[in-house]
């Protein structure tokens, strides 16, 4: 049937069909009630799509925070907190550069005390949190945690080997043994192999590679941050004097995949 309405957007008059089923029920009331004309039909769809465009935006981004609460909880770093004030007179703002220039490789932070290692690879961390998933671990209490008396105690590491990215802050000697260095090298092995496979990727395929976005699609695990006192070298000297054959080539492993950088102090 057709009726005439007011255009419940610009209030002119027109005429439009309405279902005579419909006629006399609560819906002819609705239908009429909420009549566009055509000229206004095209500006309330694109209306009603920016509408839902912004609220599937809205719940992306909602999403998006969770995830990243989430991985924040699981990263650790909550419980060693210490801030990067870019304004502190102390603040190591160059190494802070470097770090965010190379935040989506493998890289190994050396340089003396206080210089602002944990303070930068900290900053860095929680920014990579929004993105993938991170375990941060001092690795003096890495090694309080891994078991000597357990067999297998990588068991009690998968999260190690999960993590998209591994940190390793302040890797040395303290806290270390023979024992405890092999648990060690087997959670540095295991990613070593995602990190692996990814190289080989690379040769086939140079200009592409990246090898965050890389390991990440593939599940490979293969990112890890180190900062040390000390380069790989003089590592493994200090690694020696604990008699174990695994400290070479942990070593040299995460020296193969890491970009080595001396942080300079600020002064
Ligand atoms: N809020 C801050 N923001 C930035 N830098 C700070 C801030 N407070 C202190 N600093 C600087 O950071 C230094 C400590 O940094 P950090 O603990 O990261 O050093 P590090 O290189 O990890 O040392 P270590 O090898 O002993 O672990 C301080 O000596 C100071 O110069
Ligand atoms: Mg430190
Ligand atoms: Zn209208």
């Amino acid at each position: 049937m057709t009726c005439t309405d007011n255009c419940c957007r610009c209030g002119a008059l027109f005429e439009h069909d309405v279902p005579s089923f419909l006629i006399g029920t609560a819906s002819e009331i609705m239908i009429r009630k909420h009549a566009v004309c055509e000229k206004c039909q095209p500006i309330v769809d694109r209306e009603r799509q920016e509408r839902e465009d912004q609220e599937a935006m809205e719940a992306e981004r909602g999403k998006r925070l969770e995830d990243t609460k989430r991985r924040l909880e699981d990263s650790g770093l909550f419980r060693y907190e210490l801030g990067f004030d870019p304004d502190h007179p102390e603040a190591n703002r160059k190494l802070m550069s470097w770090m965010l220039l190379h935040c989506d490789h493998s890289v190994w932070i050396h340089g003396r005390t206080g210089i602002g290692k944990t303070r930068v690879i900290q900053a860095a961390a929680r920014t990579a949190v929004k993105d993938r998933s991170v375990r941060y671990w001092p690795v003096y209490d890495l090694a309080a945690r891994l078991t000597e008396t357990s067999k297998r105690p990588e068991a009690q590491l998968f999260d190690l080997y999960d993590a998209e990215l591994l940190i390793l802050d302040d890797l040395g000697i303290a806290n270390m043994t023979a024992a405890k260095l092999t648990a060690l090298t087997a959670i540095v092995d295991r990613r070593y192999i995602g990190w692996d496979q990814v190289r080989r990727l690379q040769h086939a395929d140079t200009a592409t590679f990246n090898l965050y976005s890389m390991t990440r699609r593939r599940g490979l695990g293969g990112q890890i941050w180190i900062t040390s006192q000390v380069p790989p070298d003089e590592l493994v000297k200090d690694l020696a004097t604990i008699n174990s054959n695994d400290a070479a080539a942990l070593v040299r492993r995460l020296a193969d995949m890491c970009i080595v950088h001396e942080a300079e102090a600020v002064r």
